[in-house]
């Protein structure tokens, strides 16, 4: 029998890519999405890509009878990948209520149904922004978790603790938590990836905008950092690589292969590359051209940050390997296929 895995979030960016590595290794999947930031279509696309349609079920984890309702319908859930949640920086500034209020009281239900219906495995969708400026690098898993310079962030932050609390406390959980860095591309059959609604916040969407047309430039925030050319360096992992390390960590889980009962994996690529590292592997990925200038930094960006990634490699047995060329051309063709749909 196929091991069933609810996956909160799962039409959304990062979650679709892993709905459809769960899918190919065998597991079943039921995805929770409201679609406020996704859209139904898919659904369609995952069944493209696996052949396979996973159960959708519609609705809001804040809404807790809905919630046990769904698990009331679909007994035997074996394990839960937690993506669903609010996740732009500065609207949780503007919006402080409305981000705590989302992602913590999901976080809340989804435990409280875990208790209640005998889910015994969650991996949970963290950001390595729990770490905000590192005094070192790179980030170890050790590295200390700083005041969040943001409310998003620190709902990562209370988020984990609250799974740590919940799991010292209730027999029969056990949880991973994924410290993501910064995921980019997209799927190569281009039938999955980013949808950014409006102006795209993130640098690779913006870019792939920028190439296309939609954008007239790129602004690069800032060229005063602390770095060999002065823009932001970051560690950009490739979002299907990012996707088969939540396998990993379910099957970790499923098989026991860990005796402790929370754990905490930095997901990256362990290389730190600029702003500009990235705009010209995408000109030489891709053979477009990318308009940008300098401009200001932006306000809460930090100037470095990359993962120390030996705990993921050597525990999960995971390593993230697709070249950067091949995830920005990823990109790249699914921009180009998102438009072409707009066209047609
Ligand atoms: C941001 C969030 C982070 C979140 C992550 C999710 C902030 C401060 N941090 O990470 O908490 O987990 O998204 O994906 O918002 N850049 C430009 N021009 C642009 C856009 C970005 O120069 O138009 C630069 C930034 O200054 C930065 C780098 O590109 O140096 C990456 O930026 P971005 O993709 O927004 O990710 P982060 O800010 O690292």
């Amino acid at each position: 029998m196929k091991k069933k895995v609810l996956v909160t979030g799962g039409t959304g960016f990062i979650g679709s890519h892993t709905v459809v590595e769960l899918l190919q290794n065998g597991f079943e999947t039921i995805i929770i999405d409201d679609l406020r930031n996704s859209q139904v279509e898919v659904l369609d696309r995952i069944q493209k890509i696996t052949g396979i349609r996973p159960s959708f079920e519609n609705f809001d984890l804040c809404d807790l009878p809905k919630l046990q309702d769904c698990c009331h319908r679909y007994p035997d859930i074996q394990a839960v990948v937690h993506f669903a949640a609010l996740k732009a920086v500065g609207e949780s500034v503007e919006k402080p209520l409305e981000y705590y209020g989302n992602n913590l009281i999901s976080m809340i239900n989804l435990l409280q149904v875990m208790r209640e219906f005998k889910i015994p495995n969650l991996v949970f969708s963290s950001s390595c922004t729990v770490y905000g400026q590192p005094d070192l690098l790179p980030v170890t898993e050790h590295s200390p978790v700083k005041p969040a310079n943001s409310p998003y962030g620190n709902t990562k932050q209370i988020s984990e603790e609250i799974m740590r609390d919940t799991i010292a406390a209730v027999e029969g959980i056990k949880a991973i938590s994924l410290r993501y860095f910064n995921p980019i591309g997209a799927h190569e059959s281009a039938l999955i990836g980013e949808l950014p609604l409006g102006t795209p916040l993130n640098l690779v969407p913006y870019i792939t905008q920028t190439a296309i047309g939609i954008r007239e430039e790129l602004r690069v925030f800032g060229n005063d950092y602390d770095t060999p050319d002065g823009t932001g360096i970051r560690d950009y992992i490739d979002v299907v690589d990012l996707a088969r390390a939540h396998v990993k960590a379910i099957e970790r889980l499923l098989n026991n292969k860990t005796k402790k009962n929370f754990e905490v994996f930095n997901l990256g690529t362990g290389k730190g590359l600029s702003v500009l590292d990235v705009v010209k592997t995408f000109e030489k990925a891709t053979g477009q051209k990318v308009n940008y200038k300098i401009y200001p930094r932006r306000p809460g960006d930090i100037s470095s940050v990359y993962a120390d990634t030996t705990l993921a490699n050597q525990e999960l047995g995971w390593k993230a390997d697709t070249p950067l060329e091949k995830t920005l051309l990823s990109a790249w063709n699914w921009e180009k296929n998102i438009r072409k749909k707009q066209n047609q």
